[in-house]
């Protein structure tokens, strides 16, 4: 069922565990979330960046995004996010689309300039119930990127995120830890800067790049507070390296979906694995009662 985000954030917020938000670039997808969802009797956040909408269109996406979260996964909750939103026009048309969560990723400006965007979007969407999330501290790597070592990760201040969330009024705070986006062979995450993040700042942590970081290091965030961990690039080496192998397989194939159907089964997978390790899952029964 399409849930608002706030309904199942604040469960895991209350149950110290984290809601996985995941990546989603196409329609196999979107529908390999959704089964790993009830397989695994676990909320999920579906979200799109700004790529992925102008690949799949803004209107077809949330339409495939709320039919299959009504229609596949009728009996656990999922919320629909805008994810690395770049301005004040494409967060606005996501809120208008029905997206209940907003990501304003200005965190590459100077923080007055990021505050003030942030600022626009938070009294815009809160306006409509909608929540934001803001961002402190650019996150480096590249969505997909594979492999080879980081040489110097930038870390968030933590004065300016303080400032940032007191400011703002965010309602979920994303901020440069350790991670980054893509795998790299030495992601980590700064524990000291996290844990003074979680206490200066009370509401739910966003951990992105969540592709790449080690289980006991995602197992040890949660642990100190992390509500919400966002995974893409271990669904897209999911998808494109199952449809590379069945396509190798299968040259003479002239029907799109014996080709397309295992990539639904290979990120529905790594879905479930997440799952599990985030502790989202087992969580809700059959009519989408927490356990
Ligand atoms: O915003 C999306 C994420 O932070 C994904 O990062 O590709 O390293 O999983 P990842
Ligand atoms: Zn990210």
């Amino acid at each position: 069922m399409l849930v608002h985000i706030k309904d199942i954030v604040k469960k895991a917020e209350q149950n110290s565990y984290a809601i996985g938000a995941f990546n989603v670039t196409n329609l196999e997808s979107v529908l390999g979330v959704a089964q790993a969802a009830v397989k695994a009797n676990s909320a999920a956040i579906i979200q799109v960046s700004e790529s992925a909408i102008s690949y799949m269109g803004l209107k077809p996406i949330t339409h495939i995004v709320s039919t299959v979260a009504k229609n596949v996964a009728a009996n656990v909750p999922i919320a629909l996010h805008l994810d690395h939103g770049t301005s004040f026009d494409s967060v606005f048309e996501c809120i208008g689309s029905g997206f209940t969560s907003v990501h304003i990723d200005a965190s590459n400006l100077p923080l007055d300039e990021n505050i003030s965007l942030t600022k626009q979007v938070v009294k815009v969407a809160h306006a409509k119930h909608v929540w934001v999330q803001g961002e402190v501290g650019a996150m480096i790597g590249g969505h997909g990127n594979i492999r080879g070592a980081l040489k110097k990760v930038p870390l968030a201040s933590l004065e300016d995120v303080i400032k940032f969330v007191r400011a703002t009024r965010v309602d979920t705070i994303a901020a440069a830890v350790g991670t980054a986006h893509g795998i790299y062979d030495n992601e980590d995450i700064v524990f000291s800067l996290l844990k003074a993040i979680k206490k200066a700042v009370p509401i739910p942590f966003v951990l992105h790049g969540g592709s790449g970081v080690q289980d006991s290091k995602i197992r040890k965030a949660i642990k100190e507070g992390v509500n919400i961990i966002n995974i893409g690039t271990d669904l897209k080496i999911a998808f494109c390296q199952t449809l590379i192998e069945v396509c190798a397989k299968n040259k003479e194939e002239t029907d799109p979906r014996n080709l397309l159907k295992p990539t639904i089964k290979a990120i529905e997978k790594v879905v479930i694995e997440k799952m599990k390790l985030f502790n989202s899952a087992g969580r809700y029964l059959v009519g989408g009662v927490e356990t």
